[in-house]
């Protein structure tokens, strides 16, 4: 018999839409022993939180999400607010006694990230488990390449060469919260350097112990005042006030590091690398083989085996969706028959229900704890840029 669980969603903009489409399909997609039942959507509007509520199929809208956490019929809290909102609103819920899924980067701040791993391990002597939405861990094709460097077919790792482009933060672009340093903690950075370090970590299984160098840039100093509206991630659309006000976000940041291992890094955040729209992409180098991960082809994985005679060596271009072969493809469409955005989301919301079930994620699925360890490597970053110097991730803690 299966169970279920009460979510309550906080935020209702870009994440609040995709985490409302997977909650509401896991079920239709995957045989869940505990299933997830839409209770409450907190917004900050009461008409348009009312409105949310009812598109997307959640029993009831709150603007108080102090009150909604505490609901009885809740026991799972999913943040997907600003990133300074992070640590008020998931300490809370664990102390409300739920479980918490929030949105990456773990926290704006290295002391909020910090103070949510201290209570998400208090937490969990309560049984309460964390979940941190590094979606992109659940794309089949990165999910694959963790499997493809545990079964040892890249060998010895030797390079790690992570970008992470967009182009939408150009000077048009109004003065969103994600370019207040007070509201988001970074710009770029958080944002987007944030989910290749946890790819990283994820796909290799091991862990940067120093940032040898950094530079961290803001090129548009100045944006617009937004006056409210717009729906895009870039605010297009939206009303403009003539006034104008200074970012105090990175437009980019690039690093260097080491791994314990011994593989070297790189990784680069940016949202001005004009023509590049979403371009999350990974090579990693071992000495029996390389892959090749780019999320604007998100289905495919490349592959170059170097234990082929050498005559037949070449990329090959593996498309990631064979059910039975790769991971959550089974629960979708028949092969070749592509997956999308959402899916990773979908793929999420089915591995934290297995895991509040008591059984194994298909992959792991980061906890606070576990993001906690990405959100040191970014401030090791931001500290070598600001400092000109290496550091060592034993510096920060
Ligand atoms: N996993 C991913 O790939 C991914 C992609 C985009 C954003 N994110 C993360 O998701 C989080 C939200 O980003 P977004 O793009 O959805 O932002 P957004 O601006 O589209 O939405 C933010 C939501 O938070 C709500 N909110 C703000 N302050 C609030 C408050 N005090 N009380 C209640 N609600 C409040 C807003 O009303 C809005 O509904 C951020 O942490 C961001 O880094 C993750």
């Amino acid at each position: 018999m299966a169970s279920n669980i009460g979510i309550c969603l906080i935020g209702t903009k870009f994440m609040g839409r995709a985490h409302s489409n997977a909650w509401s399909s896991v079920p239709n997609f995957f045989d869940l022993k505990t299933r997830p039942r839409m209770e409450i959507a907190c917004g900050r509007n009461a008409r348009e939180t009312r409105e949310f509520a009812s598109r997307w199929d959640w029993a009831r809208g709150s603007t108080s999400w102090k009150t909604a956490i505490r609901d009885r019929r809740v026991g799972l809290v999913d943040v997907a607010t600003p990133n300074n909102l992070h640590a008020d609103m998931s300490i809370a819920a664990l102390e409300a006694g739920k479980h918490v899924a929030c949105e990456k980067p773990l926290a704006g701040t290295l002391d909020d990230a910090r103070e949510m791993a201290r209570a998400a391990r208090a937490a969990k002597k309560r049984k309460l488990r964390t979940f941190v939405w590094f979606n992109y861990r659940r794309c089949p094709a990165v999910a694959l390449a963790h499997q493809l460097v545990k079964r040892g077919k890249l060998g010895r790792i030797r390079h790690v060469r992570a970008v992470y482009l967009q182009d939408w933060g150009k000077a048009d672009t109004p003065l969103l919260w994600r370019f207040d340093a007070d509201v988001a903690g970074s710009g770029a950075h958080g944002d987007l350097n944030a989910h290749i370090i946890d790819m990283a970590r994820f796909i290799t299984g091991d862990e940067i112990e120093e940032v040898t160098g950094a530079i961290e840039h803001t090129f548009i100093q100045k944006r617009a005042v937004p006056g409210g509206g717009g729906g895009a991630i870039s605010g297009k659309g939206g009303a403009r006030k003539q006034a104008r006000a200074t970012s105090t976000v990175d437009d980019c940041v690039l690093f260097l590091a080491r791994f314990a291992g011994g593989a070297v890094a790189s990784f680069e955040a940016t949202r001005l690398a004009t023509g590049n729209q979403n371009r999350n992409c990974i090579e990693i180098n071992g000495d029996k083989g390389s892959i090749r991960f780019d999320f604007e082809r998100m289905n495919e994985l490349s592959w170059w085996d170097d234990t082929l005679e050498s005559g037949l060596r070449g990329w090959s271009r593996i498309m990631c969706t064979n059910p039975g072969d790769h991971p959550w493809v089974e629960a979708y469409w028949p092969p070749a028959h592509l997956i999308g955005y959402e899916h990773g989301f979908i793929s999420m919301s089915a591995d934290i229900c297995r895991v509040l079930a008591g059984q194994r994620p298909v992959v792991p699925i980061p906890d606070f704890e576990d993001a906690f360890r990405t959100q040191r490597v970014l401030e090791a970053a931001i500290m070598s840029a600001r400092e000109t110097r290496p550091v060592k991730l034993s510096e920060v803690r």
